[in-house]
């Protein structure tokens, strides 16, 4: 019998396994994928680049890259089932629709569901890294009541994404802001849904089955979800004339602020001043410096009251809406981003595997 050790609650604290896809350094405040400093990446390589990276452990050389940008591209357009599907869904959820999409998507090939190869989980990652984005951008607008834009494969996957959004592409201030978003989103180690993911793969279960489970976890507003409620704690904060006192009025009433606080990071999240510097060049209209002032305004007070700094979502959520998309759909955008990690982490446990089963201490009768 194995030595019985007592974790702290949340499992805060404790380290479970190994892993070579990302270090995340809260005493430097910084982010490493692969060994990458990830703010020097966002400056410098494409998101394409940085899944390939984070996927395949290695840096893609010109002809690796142009293979996997042609093989995303080919696999891009969802079928008519997928379609009909979403279409049902219309009044779901975005991320209700999506994790429901991918779970479906994983029952079509029935050949491939028991299939954990490393060659097979690539390949599944590079369909789900294609379709996330149509299977957004199909909801999204079915659900307004306009007709489905097909995705473009002369476009780059941002550009197509929007252009499936809104019937344009935006400014190179708007795409580069969301490129750098997706790098930002891309991988954090051991974070919960991830976790969800490896502990769902621990049991040599399939990747569409993890990637399913850790939507679910990431929906939810102390993880993900949280992007979605900063832009409703915003836009309630607009309405106020005072920041600190409507902050005061908020913890009064023991709620938690969204965007605030990390696990991880207590001296500040690495990721926020890449974020927040794409977010202020963003806000170029009075409506979205009056946001934008407010942003400031109340990562201020938060500060001056609780002492706890932002995380990624505190700029993320704002720089979306500025972007033009509704607040539910901010959530599954970081799935277009996050299914990168959760496929690294994937295909790192199935390689060096031991089912996760942690024990629990009985109190009941
Ligand atoms: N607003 C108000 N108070 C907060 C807070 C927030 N966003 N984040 C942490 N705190 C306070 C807690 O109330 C607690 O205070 P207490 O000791 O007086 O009870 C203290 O700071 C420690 O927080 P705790 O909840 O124990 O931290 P955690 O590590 O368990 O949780 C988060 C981390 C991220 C879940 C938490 O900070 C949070 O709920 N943040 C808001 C949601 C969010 O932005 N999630 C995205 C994460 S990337």
């Amino acid at each position: 019998m194995a030595k019985i050790i007592k974790a702290p609650k949340g499992l805060e604290g404790v380290v479970v396994d190994t892993t070579r896809i990302s270090n995340v350094n809260a005493e430097l405040s910084k982010l490493f994928y692969r060994g990458h400093e990830v703010a020097k990446l966002s400056r410098e390589k494409s998101f394409d680049e940085v899944a390939y990276i984070l996927v395949y452990d290695t840096i893609p050389s010109e002809e690796e890259l142009t293979n996997f940008c042609a093989n995303e591209k080919s696999y891009r357009p969802i079928d008519k089932a997928t379609q009909e599907m979403l279409i049902a869904l219309k009044d779901a959820h975005p991320m209700d629709a999506l994790r429901t999409a991918i779970s479906f998507l994983g029952a079509k090939k029935p050949e491939r569901s028991f299939d954990i190869s490393t060659s097979v989980n690539q390949d599944k990652f590079l369909h789900l890294y294609a379709q996330i984005p149509t299977i957004i951008a199909f909801h999204y607008r079915f659900s307004k009541g306009l007709d489905f834009i097909a995705p473009d494969d002369k476009l780059t996957r941002s550009e197509n994404f929007f252009n499936m959004c809104f019937g344009s592409i935006p400014s190179e201030s708007v795409l580069t802001a969301f490129e750098v978003s997706m790098i930002l989103y891309a991988e954090h180690s051991f974070n919960a849904s991830t976790f969800s993911a490896r502990v769902i793969t621990s049991t040599t279960s399939d990747l569409h089955s993890a990637v399913t489970g850790a939507i679910g976890a990431l929906k939810g507003p102390l993880h993900g979800g949280a992007n979605e409620q900063v832009m409703y704690a915003l836009n309630e904060l607009l309405k106020s004339n005072n920041t600190d006192v409507w902050l005061k009025s908020q913890l009064e009433k023991k709620r938690k602020i969204m965007g605030f606080g990390h696990r991880v990071y207590k001296n500040g999240d690495s990721r926020v001043p890449t974020m927040q510097k794409h977010l202020e060049l963003l806000a170029t209209t009075d409506e979205q410096k009056a946001l934008l002032k407010k942003q400031k305004e109340l990562a201020q007070s938060m500060l001056n009251s609780k002492g706890i700094l932002p995380n990624l979502d505190y700029p993320a959520g704002p720089a979306y809406h500025i972007m033009g998309f509704d607040i539910p759909t901010f959530t599954p955008i970081f799935v277009m981003s996050r299914i990168v990690g959760w496929s690294a982490h994937i295909i790192e446990q199935t390689e060096n595997n031991r089912i996760i089963r942690p024990l629990s201490e009985y109190i009941g009768k």
